[in-house]
């Protein structure tokens, strides 16, 4: 998912580069290269960026919100990236206006987000590296019994089972968080055409489970 991401942006030869809910900087760290002469990774929790901060010494780091306005002047970048993150936000509308306001005329953005309905128990087939058909591990998460079953023959050692364990509960959190907000394709391209954007590409990743979409700022 982070290296689709990453041959888009660098595919597009950009300048200046916002990582927008960086996290703790996967993403910056595989972009982090001589030739994008300005990387910004953005996010609200000081633990993430204390984090990613370490991970990469040559990248600009900004705390803020993507509930309000960012703190960024108008056509600031000519790639923005936000993976995993807009699912999170008050108002999504919102925040790709945000983006459309500091981005450069032919910007490229990509966004990685959960679709609606999403099945974790695809992603976590995925994350253990499990040969077992697709259902086996459909709808998982809501059997728990089976769903630490199914880790256990998939995962032989105990430290990366407890990983995997950490990695599941944060899913599970996130899938059943009310207020978040998970689209339906044809919703997500709506909603970037609405801020500004034409949609070059939308495709599936992570498991089938998300949305990568590459759109240019129009
Ligand atoms: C699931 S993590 C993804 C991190 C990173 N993009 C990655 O793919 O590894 C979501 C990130 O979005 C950040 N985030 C969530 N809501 C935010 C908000 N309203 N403003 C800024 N950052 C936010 C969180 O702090 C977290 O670091």
């Amino acid at each position: 998912m982070l290296a689709e991401a990453v041959g888009v942006i660098w595919h597009s030869q950009p300048n200046a580069v916002l990582d927008a809910g960086c996290g703790t900087g996967n993403l910056l760290a595989r972009l982090a290269a001589p030739y994008i002469p300005k990387l910004v990774g953005m996010d609200s929790s000081t633990e993430m960026l204390a984090r990613a901060e370490k991970k990469c010494p040559a990248v600009q780091f900004v705390q803020a919100e993507l509930n309000t306005q960012l703190p960024f002047e108008e056509s600031a970048f000519d790639a923005i990236a936000c993976v995993n993150a807009l699912y999170a936000v008050d108002d999504p509308n919102k925040t790709l206006a945000e983006f459309a306001r500091i981005s450069a005329h032919d910007a490229t953005l990509v966004i990685v987000t959960p679709k609606q309905n999403y099945d974790n128990g695809l992603i976590l087939k995925a994350h253990c590296g499990s040969t077992k058909p697709d259902e086996y591990w459909r709808n998982l998460h809501s059997d728990l019994a089976r769903e630490e079953l199914l880790m256990r023959e998939a995962l032989q050692d105990e430290v990366t089972f407890q990983k995997m364990r950490s990695v599941v509960d944060v899913n599970r959190r996130i899938s059943t968080n009310m207020r978040f907000h998970f689209f339906t394709g044809p919703e997500l391209r709506n909603a970037l055409q609405l801020a500004g954007f034409s949609v070059i590409d939308l495709r599936e990743t992570y498991a089938r489970q998300s949305h990568l979409l590459i759109a240019r700022r129009t």
